[in-house]
């Protein structure tokens, strides 16, 4: 795992955008999964901005949605990605996908989401933030490490992040369908993006704790080719972080 930690989060998106663009010049950007939430955010500002024709041709998959919010309700994931994704980097909205949360279709969701991603060819680069819970995607804690795209009960923890976002707690939806951790796993590569010291104890968890469905987004330790961007507040408990800009500092040239 590479652990980048960067100034701010301007820096955090540029530096995130630079992999997506190397893949996107490698030809290696077929599939791009994307996440809501904040922290995201500088990597769809960065991309807007740099305009690659690459990122414009890539089907892309969100990780996760509401069950039960009509698609067109503007917290739906599916109506976030389109405002924040689907219409900033000029993707093809026939090629946007995101889970289907509505109630009565549920059984079949994630059966259905895990076949077009296959379809597709996989993921080649998926874009990830964190809970406060250390939920990646909407895989709360006890989540198995193994598991595939299917519908989750979401944390009173995470209702309240979340109820930013809606008029009130109670509007929050309990339920949602995720992509698994083990959906997660098999992303050719994972960047993961957290800012502000709200994140730092799941980031060091995830980073340095034991490898645990206590904090789901530790399964990114098993993960190949994943890297960990993160603002200084939210790598204020990570233990190793001088050896990590140390790393960061020496990286030989041809390493990305
Ligand atoms: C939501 C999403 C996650 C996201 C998390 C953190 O619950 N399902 O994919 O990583 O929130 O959000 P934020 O980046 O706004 O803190």
């Amino acid at each position: 795992m590479q652990v980048v930690i960067t100034t701010n989060e301007s820096t955090a998106g540029e530096f995130a955008a630079d992999i997506i663009e190397r893949r996107a010049h490698a030809g290696a950007l077929r599939v791009i999964g994307v996440a809501t939430g904040s922290s995201p955010l500088p990597v769809y500002d960065a991309l807007a901005r740099r305009d690659l024709a690459g990122v414009r041709a890539a089907r892309a998959f969100a990780l996760d949605e509401y069950v039960g919010l009509p698609a067109a309700h503007p917290e739906s994931y599916r109506s976030v990605v389109s405002r924040e994704v689907t219409a900033r980097l000029g993707l093809d909205p026939e090629r946007v996908h995101v889970p289907d949360g509505s109630v009565d279709r549920l059984s079949t969701a994630g059966e259905r989401y895990e076949n077009l991603i296959a379809l597709a060819g996989g993921i080649d680069v998926q874009i990830l933030g964190i809970g406060t819970t250390g939920h990646i995607g909407f895989n709360e804690p006890t989540s198995s490490l193994a598991s595939r795209t299917r519908v989750k009960t979401l944390t009173e923890q995470t209702r309240r992040d979340n109820a930013r976002f809606f008029p009130s707690l109670d509007e929050v939806p309990r339920h949602c369908v995720t992509q698994g951790l083990g959906t997660i796993l098999d992303a050719r590569e994972v960047v993961l993006i957290a800012v502000g010291s709200r994140k730092a104890a799941a980031v060091a968890a995830a980073v340095e704790g034991p490898l645990t469905s206590m904090c789901p987004a530790s399964v990114l330790q098993l993960h190949p080719h994943a890297t960990v961007i993160v603002d200084e507040a939210a790598a204020a408990e990570l233990r190793l972080r001088s050896y990590y800009t140390e790393v960061f500092a020496h990286r030989p040239a041809w390493q990305v």
